[in-house]
């Protein structure tokens, strides 16, 4: 079976570039499921019911999120949604759930968000919150989004989870990274996957606010940028009947 998993997807451009080449690229590949990380899908950062609604009805099969899962307040209700995750060491109370299982017909695979806490909010620890997971899902096939800053938290993260996940993908610094392996002959593992949205960009913002936030340090309302899009992604063969992972090819689509 073959996963594509699409970076940050970032505002309305970087919504509609995905819905564009989504097709082609699953008639080329022969891609089975989509997940996608939509926490900078809405206009103006966060993730609405509008921007999920778009990705969802444009063949992503499930979407994770990370920071900003909560920027948008009053969208709060989407996590009630089944393909609607936050990452799942936000401490209890808090809204939605970290982790689903989708049934595909002839298997099942789960979805687990989880967020790093280096140089982030000080949320729950992730390798526990995870302990806690697996031990909760009965299927093999199990796929990971880590949202988090740091490179060394995320490749322990890989390793702490190889040969117990199909893969672990981080998103969050919108920078795809060249160090995709796959792990104990079983897990892919990419640092991060990169964004989908304007590549001529600080992260998907606008250059000159974002240059003149960060030389002045004057308090900026971020613009999206409205240069041409890039796509960034990862597509995951793994065999579904043991939940391992084939092959991890990384995907920059202009
Ligand atoms: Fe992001
Ligand atoms: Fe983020």
């Amino acid at each position: 079976m073959k996963l594509l998993f699409v970076g940050d997807i970032v505002g309305k451009e970087g919504c509609e570039f995905f819905a564009q080449k989504l097709y082609s690229l699953k008639k080329e590949y022969k891609i089975d499921i989509v997940a996608v990380n939509g926490e900078n899908s809405a206009q103006g950062n966060g993730i609405t019911k509008f921007s999920a609604d778009f990705l969802l009805s444009n063949g992503a099969d499930v979407i994770t999120t990370g920071n900003h899962s909560f920027k948008r307040r009053e969208a709060v209700e989407i996590y009630e949604h089944p393909l609607i995750l936050r990452p799942a060491n936000y401490p209890d109370g808090c809204p939605g759930k970290g982790w689903c299982v989708l049934d595909f017909g002839s298997f099942r695979a789960a979805f687990v968000n989880l967020m790093g806490v280096v140089y982030m909010e000080p949320i729950d620890n992730p390798f526990d919150a995870a302990d806690n997971i697996l031990r909760q899902i009965d299927t093999p096939n199990i796929f990971v989004d880590f949202h988090a800053e740091a490179t060394a938290e995320k490749k322990c993260m890989g390793h702490y989870l190889a040969g117990r996940v199909t893969a672990v993908v981080g998103t969050h610094t919108h920078v795809q990274t060249s160090d995709e392996i796959i792990l104990k002959n079983h897990t892919a593992y990419i640092t991060d996957i990169g964004m989908t949205g304007p590549e001529l960009s600080v992260l998907g913002v606008d250059t000159q606010i974002a240059v003149q936030k960060m030389k002045t340090h004057f308090p900026a309302k971020f613009v999206e940028s409205s240069e041409a899009c890039f796509l960034n992604a990862v597509l995951i063969d793994f065999d579904e009947k043991v939940g391992k992972s084939k092959q991890i090819l990384r995907l920059i689509i202009r």
